[in-house]
């Protein structure tokens, strides 16, 4: 297989390239004085991708590689990917999906209780000096005692976080487009109908054309005045200008955030509402997980090469393959 040419496209772990360069020909032009121009050379040979979101893998780009057969994508949601164009290629699209399952739900449940309780606004509070000059920082509104969480997206990620918020004795209830059989938590058609049963709203939807603004002035209306949303999904998924709004007007009690519509961009007018919590998009970001994520996309990509499988196809390429 040495004579197989892969691109990555963007640098993704060590344990990626050391991986694929015991079975085949990597090239990162990313490392080169010219990309652009090294990328062209190379591009006539290409047969795998290794990408994350980084690039935005759409048609263009796609038919810059004429021999490809695989896009091995860093990460689970692949909504940068055309995965249409890819289809219709026969090109086969993998993604990275369980390795980062409960890395990403910790991490949302930090986000909630942050969130709910304050601790970002409360430390940054001590570290101004302001417990020794002010006195004790000022209860919060928020509370998890006694509420009601509601999953938008009841997938992996989010049953991994019901798991866990129902550990710390909160109710679950959720919406998707179909029912999910293997839990028993109350399940909801209609996102609005949720939003108004719930306390904290949890996206963890892909992104897509699909859900592009689902959680719109509707939706938060719904949720409420003392309402919080948490967003890990996809940042396309709310109407970033109807939250704002939202927080401004205290329709909602306040908002924590992984992601944002148009990252690593995150509108100031959020930071000035003042009852939000903002991560830079670090759910899945510890070494573990994304070396694990990093092994996946060349496992992927050898399984591809070895025997004409992949290990982890996106569904829309299920039947791709040997
Ligand atoms: P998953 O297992 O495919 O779960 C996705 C869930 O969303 C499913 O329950 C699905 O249920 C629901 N869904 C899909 N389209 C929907 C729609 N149009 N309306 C309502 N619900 C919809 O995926 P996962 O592994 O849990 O990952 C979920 C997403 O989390 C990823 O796609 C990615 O965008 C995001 N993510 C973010 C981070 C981060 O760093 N912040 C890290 C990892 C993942 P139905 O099909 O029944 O609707
Ligand atoms: C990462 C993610 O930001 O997996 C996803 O869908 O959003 C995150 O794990 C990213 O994809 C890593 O490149």
């Amino acid at each position: 297989m040495s004579g197989i040419d892969i691109l990555l496209a963007q640098p993704i772990r060590p344990v990626t390239v050391d991986i694929l360069r015991q079975k085949f020909v990597i090239h990162t032009p990313y490392d080169d004085n010219d990309p652009d121009a090294a990328l062209s050379i190379i591009s006539p040979d290409i047969r795998a991708l290794a990408v994350g979101p980084a690039i935005k893998v759409n048609r263009v780009f796609i038919e810059k590689f004429p021999k490809l057969e695989l896009i091995s994508f860093y990460g689970v949601g692949y909504d940068v990917v055309d995965v249409e164009t890819a289809v219709a290629k026969n090109i086969m699209v993998t993604n990275t999906p369980d390795v980062l399952t409960e890395e990403v739900a910790d991490t949302a449940i930090g986000l909630m209780i942050m969130t709910v309780r304050e601790l970002g606004q409360a430390e940054r509070y001590l570290r101004d000096g302001r417990w020794l000059n002010e006195g004790i920082y000022p209860f919060t509104q928020g509370t998890l005692r006694g509420k009601t969480v509601g999953i938008l997206g009841l997938g992996r990620i989010g049953k991994a976080i019901a798991r866990r918020a129902q550990s710390f004795g909160l109710e679950i209830i959720y919406h998707g487009r179909n029912r999910q059989n293997d839990v028993t938590y109350r399940y909801f058609d209609d996102l609005s109908a949720m939003a108004k049963a719930c306390d904290i709203l949890i996206v963890s939807t892909p992104g897509g054309a699909a859900t592009h603004h689902i959680v719109d002035g509707g939706v938060l209306a719904a949720l409420g005045p003392d309402g919080i949303l948490i967003n890990i999904g996809r940042g396309s998924t709310v109407n970033e200008l109807t939250l704002i709004e939202a927080l401004s007007s205290q329709s909602i009690l306040a908002a924590g955030l992984d992601v944002y519509e148009t990252e690593p961009a995150h509108p100031i007018e959020l930071m000035e509402t003042g009852r939000v919590v903002l991560l830079p998009h670090v759910a899945s970001a510890s070494i573990h997980t994304r070396d694990l994520m990093g092994e996946l996309v060349a496992k992927n990509i050898v399984s591809w090469f070895e025997i004409g499988t992949a290990l982890t196809p996106v569904p829309e390429c299920a039947h791709l393959g040997a």
